[in-house]
């Protein structure tokens, strides 16, 4: 059982991950400051794996309290970092936090770092910016950031493509996540948006709910074939178990380079008016929505080649958009 450390291990794909690591035999370790997450989560994760899991509430940007921690646990194989903020909005506004959480948060896990072991690193489609050429590859050049929040997954990439395997650094795996949905299939973890959700699923699965009276789809006049931006929503339990596959190829020492990337996504795009009408198809449970605006940002299609994922790492997704949404449809309906 390899003992790893999961930064941010409370959030939505965290604690998601750390199930899917208890069940590949294991043992996460978590640090979280609980900035966008609850401390119940903890019990939530260890009622679903049977399992005790120890919690830091430490914020990485204290230096010295990260240092004291990884001094004492001085036996941790591997680290998953998913500790960042991630809203595009609120980066927009709030420039500054978001470069100061999550490129100091980066760069002080990786100085107190003691060994050179094997690292996860959360990254985005995001960093593909705009692009024409379908589906995004990984040899893709990077397209100028739209906001503050992208801007740090491309500068932690190119933190990380020059520090692996350099000095105490270890082998790095970037994982692009495209749009992961759902919750795990017990309804004890899923996503907890706070205020108003800014992603799609959590604003309509509340507005199914009846907890919002309905939900704008920004722009429908976009070079589609229904006029909707397209994405690659993803089942965050297959994405949880990307992670695994991504570790295990550090861990066993399988990897070609210090630094990889895959995307992690399902190869398959899907409009939000399809997506409305298969949630509504699968749950049976309308969806109250109007045409608003374009959202200032927003991409018109954005889905993943996952040829490297599948041929590489020997990973690809194997849920259904069907049950991702039945899944994100149960986790709502429990929620108060
Ligand atoms: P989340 O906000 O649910 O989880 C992030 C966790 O990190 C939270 O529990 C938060 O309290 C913690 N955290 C933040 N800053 C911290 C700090 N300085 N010290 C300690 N803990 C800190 O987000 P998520 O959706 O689970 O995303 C996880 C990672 O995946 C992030 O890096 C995010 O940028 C990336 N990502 C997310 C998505 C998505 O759509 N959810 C897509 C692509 C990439
Ligand atoms: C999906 C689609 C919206 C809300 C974001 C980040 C990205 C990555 C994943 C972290 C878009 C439309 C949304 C609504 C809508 N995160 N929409 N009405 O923007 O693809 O990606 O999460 O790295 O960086 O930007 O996800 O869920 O916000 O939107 O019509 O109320 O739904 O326009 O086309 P997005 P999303």
């Amino acid at each position: 059982m390899a003992k790893i450390l999961v930064t941010g291990g409370l959030g939505y794909i965290g604690s998601h991950t750390c199930v899917a690591l208890f069940e590949s035999g294991h043992e996460p370790v978590v640090i979280d400051n609980l900035s966008n997450s609850e401390a119940h989560v903890k019990n939530q994760i260890e009622a679903i794996t049977n399992s005790s899991i120890s919690l830091e509430v430490l914020d990485l940007c204290d230096f010295d309290a990260l240092n004291r921690f990884l001094e004492k646990e001085n036996d941790i194989a591997g680290v998953i970092h998913f500790a960042a903020l991630k809203a595009v909005g609120e980066s927009v506004e709030k420039p500054l936090l978001y470069y100061q959480n999550n490129i100091q948060g980066l760069i002080n896990l990786l100085t107190a770092q003691k060994n050179a072991i094997p690292f996860i690193f959360s990254s985005s489609c995001t960093v593909y910016g705009d692009s024409d050429i379908l589906p995004l590859k990984e040899d893709f050049p990077f397209q100028k950031a739209v906001s503050p929040y992208g801007s740090t997954k491309q500068m932690g990439e190119e933190i990380l493509k020059f520090s692996a395997g350099k000095n105490h650094q270890g082998p790095v795996i970037a994982l692009r996540y495209f749009n992961p949905i759902g919750a795990h299939p017990s309804s004890k973890i899923g996503e907890l948006p706070r205020g108003i959700p800014q992603n799609l699923i959590p604003y309509l699965t509340q507005t199914a709910a009846g907890k919002r009276t309905i939900l704008s789809v920004f722009g429908d006049t976009y070079p589609t074939h229904d006029g909707t931006c397209i994405r690659d929503y993803i089942h965050v339990m297959d994405l949880a178990d990307a992670h695994v596959f991504a570790l295990n190829r550090l861990l066993e020492g399988k990897n070609k380079n210090n630094f990889e990337v895959y995307n992690i996504g399902t190869g398959k795009g899907c409009s939000v008016l399809e997506l409305i009408h298969k949630f509504e198809k699968t749950t049976g449970v309308a969806v109250p929505h109007k045409i608003a605006p374009p959202r200032a940002g927003d991409v018109t299609a954005a889905f993943a080649d996952t040829e490297l994922a599948e041929t590489v790492l020997g990973w690809r997704a194997k849920r259904s958009l069907e049950e991702a949404l039945l899944s994100a449809w149960n986790w709502e309906k429990q929620l108060p």
